[in-house]
């Protein structure tokens, strides 16, 4: 798929076909995070693959409205590592640096999803102290967004967006 094809046809998915992700294909979603740009390239966060039954099934009972995480196959959980770039870029590498690294790697990954034909959505809408206990996680790695990846079950109409008149400001 043709990169613009790309960003033309992705489209948050939140019902998923019974059927695992190929292990080639999650890889090259996981290089795609990798090939993200970074504030320093000092890449500060950290990717969690969830695959297992139990591991998913954790995840789901935290995210009681959002059924679908039950039927996922994968969600990658994409936490910031401010103590990566703290060393660097002090106040504003912890605060925002490192969140910015983690979101970026995490579009990398959705868009890498998209072009393999496979769908996913991105949530931020969880307590991060409640996922970080439930699956583990070390307490300097926060988690900032979740990305369920799998087949698409459902087809979405684009949603609007605003119009470039309203969102690009020339400053003179
Ligand atoms: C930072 C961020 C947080 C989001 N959080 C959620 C979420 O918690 N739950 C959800 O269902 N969708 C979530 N979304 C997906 C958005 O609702 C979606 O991207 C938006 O409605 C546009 O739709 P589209 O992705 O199909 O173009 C989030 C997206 C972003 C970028």
């Amino acid at each position: 798929m043709d990169f613009f094809e790309v960003i033309r046809t992705r489209r948050s998915i939140r019902r998923f076909e019974d059927q695992p992700v190929e292990e080639e294909k999650l890889t090259a979603i996981l290089e795609a995070a990798n090939a993200a740009p970074s504030a320093g390239n000092l890449q500060a966060y950290e990717i969690y693959v969830i695959r297992s039954q139990s591991a998913l099934a954790r995840l789901a009972s935290l995210l009681g409205n959002m059924e679908f995480f039950a039927e996922v196959p994968a969600v990658l959980i994409f936490c910031a590592n401010p103590e990566r770039s703290v060393i660097q870029y002090s106040n504003r590498g912890r605060t925002l640096y490192a969140v910015q690294d983690a979101t970026i790697a995490c579009t990398h990954a959705m868009l890498a999803a998209t072009a393999l034909g496979l769908a996913s959505v991105w949530v931020g809408a969880f307590q991060e102290k409640a996922v970080s206990e439930a699956l583990a996680l070390p307490a300097a790695h926060r988690p900032v967004a979740l990305l369920p990846i799998g087949y698409p079950a459902e087809t979405v109409e684009p949603r609007a967006r605003r119009t470039l008149k309203d969102i690009v400001h020339l400053v003179k």
